[in-house]
């Protein structure tokens, strides 16, 4: 009962997802929540208000001014009286509405009181959901610091498959569970973390880069928030949303990123390198021109580019630095000699080549060494619960050096 004590609002809104509602307020229950759900009036289109009312045995609002009754103050009452708002399905309708700061039913102006986290779990076509608009939206809100329980890809009610789907009622308790129970065990701590490729351009229409979808340094920046920290960004060219975080610094050059990291490290005290930044760079022999194919060979006259790391390792002081080995062989033997050379307290190691290892946007398997213990392989799982396993570690650093 990992949500004892937790009181709930469910907020359900008009989607073909909304009989899944059902069974997310049965999983909130068994986990012990106190769950008040609030329906939108097209949400009651898909399911009625009767079969969540004999669900959670608790009345259902859905109405602001039920029977045309003013009925005082309910909306307020129940948004200072929630642990967490949490609005599963989601559709592009209220995420536009909250963006906007509607308030024309129960459930926005709810959202709008809120003094708890609002939660979203989206579900709509793919279409709706990969436009500009609803992103723009999903952008904002992120930023304002609302969650997100992402759609996944999958077969959608048109039986169209792609993103969009309404995530499983498991993975939104994990993140309720996730979020409640959050420790705060990085309040008062400035972390700088950077994440993506860095991008070296030969010519004004291509550079040399590598796969980084900027995944995992997102998802510790977005754990570190969460912990309390004090959280700065610096990121090469991802495709992602900027989570919400203090400072966020978009860079594509890893001269760039040195500049940014170096601007920033003075004011951290924990550094989390999780970039990829390319290690060689064409700028002395950049051509302003596009480069023309021809039938001969083409040599470029590459020069190493700074390695950030090592360059900070110098003035490193009392912060704390973890860094990242993408290793295809001897991972230990080599990543042991980046913990060493550029003086890390910790390197997470990871092979691109191990299945749902790496570069891939949702799951990483790595092995964490550290200078004072010895190495740890952990299983498959996703960069987000790794992110929170590698500040437990970063944690418990903290505390032999507090
Ligand atoms: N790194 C850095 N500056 C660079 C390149 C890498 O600070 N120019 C950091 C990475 O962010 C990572 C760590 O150093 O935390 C190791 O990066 P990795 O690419 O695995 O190793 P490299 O040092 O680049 O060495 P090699 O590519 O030869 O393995």
């Amino acid at each position: 009962m990992r949500l004892s004590g937790k009181k709930i609002v469910l907020g359900v809104t008009g989607c073909i997802a909304a009989y899944k509602a059902c069974y997310l307020l049965r999983s909130l229950i068994r986990e012990g929540a106190e769950v008040r759900t609030v329906m939108t009036r097209s949400a009651c289109k898909f399911v009625t208000a009767l079969t969540f009312e004999s669900l959670s045995g608790q009345p259902v609002s859905v109405e602001m001014f039920p029977d045309n009754r003013f009925t005082s103050v309910h909306h307020i009452h129940l948004a200072e009286w929630a642990d967490l708002i949490l609005v599963a399905p989601a559709t592009a309708n209220i995420l536009g509405k909250t963006a906007s700061g509607v308030s024309d039913d129960l459930l926005t102006t709810i959202i709008c009181a809120a003094q708890s986290p609002v939660m979203f779990a989206p579900a709509m076509n793919s279409f709706m959901w990969t436009n500009p608009v609803t992103q723009g939206n999903v952008s904002k809100l992120k930023a304002l610091g609302y969650r997100f329980v992402e759609p996944v890809a999958g077969d959608l009610a048109s039986w169209a498959k792609g993103p969009g789907r309404f995530p499983e009622p498991e993975s939104i308790v994990e993140a309720v569970v996730r979020l409640l129970s959050v420790a705060r065990d990085f309040d008062g701590q400035r972390v700088l973390v950077t994440a993506g490729p860095t991008y070296e351009f030969i010519d004004p229409v291509r550079f040399i880069g590598n796969p980084s979808t900027g995944a995992m340094g997102y998802a510790i920046a977005e754990a570190a928030k969460s912990r309390g920290a004090k959280v700065s960004l610096v990121s090469g060219p991802t495709m992602l949303n900027a989570p919400p975080v203090d400072d966020f610094c978009s860079v594509v050059s890893t001269e760039q990123m040195f500049e940014a990291v170096k601007e920033r490290v003075k004011d951290c005290n924990i550094l989390v390198m999780a970039a990829a930044p390319a290690d060689y760079t064409s700028a002395t022999s950049f051509s302003k021109t596009k480069i023309k194919k021809s039938d001969e060979s083409l040599a470029l006259n590459l020069s190493p580019t700074v390695d950030i790391l090592k360059k900070l390792s110098r003035s490193k002081g009392k912060r704390v630095f973890v860094g990242f080995a993408l290793e295809t062989d001897n991972e230990i033997t080599n990543a042991r000699k980046k913990l060493l050379e550029k003086n890390l307290d910790m390197i997470i190691v990871n092979n691109p080549t191990e299945e749902g290892a790496g570069f891939g946007p949702t799951t990483n398997k790595v092995t964490i060494l550290s200078s004072k213990s010895r190495p740890e392989r952990l299983p498959l799982m996703a960069k987000r619960e790794l992110a929170d396993k590698i500040l437990d570690r970063v944690s418990k650093i903290l505390g032999r050096t507090r």
